[in-house]
């Protein structure tokens, strides 16, 4: 059962504390199109950063990479995007909705909640068109069929086409990998439940370039390290799963494909894929530019068309897995505290200054340590109301570590260090401090 309050409530925390708003809210709002205010953007950047380290800084054997969202539209014909990246829709003539039909189930009559689109005595629900996901737009002053260039649907095929390029200006021999991570615009007939399914979005996606018949090993790694990776963020193992598609599910360019999987307010829902693309995409753009993608191997005196295992996530999706993953509401001396228990690494803001009192020269110590501690993460300083509240504040942000400047701060040097999570409180001389955040953020 949907727990739609959930969700209500993260909507609503979300826009109160800055980290997602509608966007063109004071028009109206642009439908399923959101931005990120001053803590949201910090967290989808930490999310993004940890996925780069991880994919390219840790490792030796992938490049990075960062490709225009506009490419040539041949492009999109080779992918297989201009002839099948299509979902059938269908509209109705009474209530003017619009629907796909492939999920008349998941959706609602907009006239009768309870029932789904088509049940209802007054639905007319036309027959099924196939309608491409792509944004189109000109090049140039023209606005003629020769000038269409399309938003890029996903950030893939700016790797393909830069396949050759990495591997002769980089040292990289195969196996290796291209990550990259950017915008991609999908024009959704039914985008929603908030940031996860959007018309404009990001992906972290990596695409690993392997010799064909050990593509099945290298398929098998990267889910097992990619799950590794939603773990080390922080979301919790048992709302977590992978769901294999079927033959009947797989894309056109997959021989095996696996999402992984998280357990949302609204249900089990993809947030990543990993798939075997076989060397679909390779062989296609060859084709369709007339150049050689083969590779030759010199170890085995062979030359070959690479397999690709790709893996590919949602950065706004993520986004929303972990503020979901991290929203408790807990009762406290009898109230209600709510808390975004972020992993340290990814939280917004990873400490607060905060003099217990405006007074005897407790806020210009703490000034002078947040700003010390400012050059090395992200900080905040709040002296404004009682100690409490601006701890229930922090709370909110999803910030870890709380330090209070108080009178023993004046004799010892020491402050209070409270835990977000334990709300329990440790003293840490000021010369200590960094250091000891610093350990626990990492
Ligand atoms: N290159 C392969 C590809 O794009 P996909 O399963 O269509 O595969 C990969 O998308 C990931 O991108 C998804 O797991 C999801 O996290 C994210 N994604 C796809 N469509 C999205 C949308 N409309 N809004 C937000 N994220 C989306």
């Amino acid at each position: 059962m949907a727990d739609t309050t959930l969700m209500e409530k993260l909507v609503s925390l979300c826009k109160r504390r800055g980290f997602v708003f509608q966007s063109s809210e004071i028009y109206g709002g642009l439908g399923s199109v959101w931005d990120y205010g001053p803590l949201g953007v910090e967290l989808k950047k930490n999310v993004k950063d940890r996925w780069w380290r991880a994919m390219v800084h840790a490792r030796d054997d992938i490049e990075g990479l960062d490709a225009a969202i506009l490419m040539h539209p041949r492009t999109w014909e080779a992918s297989g995007h201009v002839a099948g990246f299509t979902d059938p829709l269908v509209d109705c003539k009474t209530c003017k909705a619009r629907f796909r039909a492939d999920k008349l189930q998941d959706a609602q009559c907009p006239q009768k909640p309870s029932k789904h689109p088509g049940e209802h005595s007054t639905c007319a629900l036309t027959e099924p068109r196939m309608f491409n996901l792509m944004f189109k737009t000109f090049m140039g002053p023209v606005e003629e069929q020769a000038a269409v260039v399309y938003l890029r649907p996903e950030t893939a095929q700016g790797i393909y086409v830069n396949y050759q390029n990495v591997l002769n200006s980089s040292r990289q021999r195969i196996p290796f990998g291209i990550a990259q991570i950017g915008k991609a615009f999908r024009n959704e007939i039914t985008p929603g439940n908030f940031i996860f399914r959007t018309r404009e979005f990001e992906q972290m996606e990596m695409q690993f370039f392997v010799k064909p018949g050990s593509d099945d090993e290298w398929f098998e790694r990267w889910r097992e390290w990619r799950m590794a990776w939603h773990h080390s963020i922080g979301l919790t193992p048992a709302r977590l799963r992978w769901h294999q598609h079927g033959p009947g599910e797989l894309a056109h360019y997959a021989k095996a494909a696996f999402d992984i999987e998280y357990e949302f307010p609204f249900g089990w829902n993809e947030i990543e894929g990993i798939h075997n693309r076989s060397d679909f995409d390779l062989g296609r753009h060859q084709e369709y530019s007339g150049k050689k993608l083969e590779y030759f191997d010199q170890a085995s005196n062979e030359r070959y068309l690479p397999f690709i295992v790709e893996t590919s996530a949602g950065a706004d999706r993520v986004t929303l897995t972990v503020l979901v993953n991290a929203y408790r509401e807990e009762e406290v001396e009898g109230e209600t505290r709510v808390v975004l228990s972020f992993h340290p690494s990814i939280a917004p803001i990873k400490a607060a200054v905060l003099p217990l009192v405006k007074k005897d020269g407790m806020p210009e110590v703490a000034e002078r340590i947040y700003h010390d501690l400012k050059q090395q993460f992200t900080c905040f300083y709040d002296d404004s109301g009682a100690i409490g509240r601006r701890y229930r504040r922090m709370d909110e942000a999803g910030t870890p570590f709380c330090c209070t400047v108080d009178g023993d701060t004046l004799k010892d040097g020491t402050l209070t260090v409270r835990d977000r999570d334990a709300m329990s409180q440790v003293r840490v001389h000021q010369d200590q401090l960094s250091a000891y955040i610093r350990e626990r953020i990492a």
